[in-house]
């Protein structure tokens, strides 16, 4: 097997012309994640976090370097590369308002995705999405009521159920969750964590967990990324990036927000807790 599932080599991205702004968005960042394993990527807001999430889910092709997928270079360049690459990772964001369609049913909206992927999925018959349906809303605690509503008669928490429910119905390889939880209130942000925790010790999907949050990657990943201005400037084993940050970036990030433990405690919430 390959040893990462997803590996980022010296990606760079610049929005706009390039030249036109003095740094790119993403400066030569490189990255791993091995399956089955959460990883996280911190740094403050403009940093670059999401537009490298983007390259690594396919989205965004990347100006220069390389992402490889379980041992292959993706052809970032063509459109058929990025396709047959998101069916492998899909992406669960921070917006659950926006990332649903307001004129769809919950329902409709599981099986738009699973009819655009129904070749992909071997599912020709109603009757099989039907119990796929099922099947996704109790992965993500769901009842069935909610396939007859609309996304605003849900609440911030269920409506990011169903896009963790939306992102699994492909069996992705790799989920990569940008801030899935900074917009929702404290206590149910622990509901979705221990849910995201859940569903990758079950289906044991990697997946690059982005967050500006230190005690939720602390409380998530193994591994962490830090970026600044584009670049990664540290990466390690999460323990030992809060207990003994080397880069100064990181100690400034860990200094903003001066107690990761507190602030884990409060949300009822300690690191490294296996969740069942
Ligand atoms: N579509 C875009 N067009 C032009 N510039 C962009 C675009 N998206 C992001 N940028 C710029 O690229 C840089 C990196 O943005 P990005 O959204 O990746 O950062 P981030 O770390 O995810 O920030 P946040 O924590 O606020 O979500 C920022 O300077 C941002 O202004
Ligand atoms: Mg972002």
């Amino acid at each position: 097997m390959e040893k990462h599932i997803v590996a980022l080599r010296e990606i760079t991205v610049w929005y706009g012309q390039q030249g036109i702004k003095e740094r790119p968005a993403v400066d030569r960042a490189s990255l791993t994640v091995a399956p089955g394993e959460i990883v996280g990527l911190v740094g403050e807001s403009g940093s670059g976090k999401t537009t490298l999430g983007l390259v690594a889910a396919g989205m965004l092709a990347p100006d220069k370097g390389e992402v490889v997928f379980d041992g292959q270079v993706v052809q970032t360049g063509s459109r058929h590369g990025m396709q047959v690459h998101r069916r492998n990772v899909q992406m669960v964001f921070q917006d659950t308002a926006g990332a649903l369609n307001p004129r769809l049913t919950i329902g409709a909206a599981l099986d738009e995705v699973l009819y655009v992927h129904r070749q992909a999925l071997a599912m020709p018959l109603p009757a099989q999405r039907d119990a796929r349906r099922n099947e996704l809303l109790d992965a993500v605690g769901l009842a069935p009521d909610v396939l007859e509503r609309y996304p605003h008669a849900l609440s911030g928490g269920q409506r990011q159920r169903v896009g963790i429910a939306r992102a699994l119905a492909v069996h992705p390889r790799l989920l990569v969750a940008d801030e899935p939880v900074s917009a929702l209130d404290v206590s149910v942000q622990v509901q979705i964590l221990n849910l995201l925790k859940s569903v990758n010790e079950r289906l044991g999907q990697a997946c690059l967990f982005v967050a500006h949050d230190l005690a939720v990657v602390r409380y998530m990943c193994s591994r962490a990324y830090v970026m600044e201005a584009g670049q990664i400037v540290e990466a390690g084993a999460c323990e030992a990036l809060f207990r003994d940050p080397q880069h100064p970036y990181t100690r400034k990030l860990l200094e903003a927000v001066p107690d990761v433990e507190k602030g884990l405690k409060k949300r009822n919430m300690a690191p490294g807790i296996r969740v069942s």
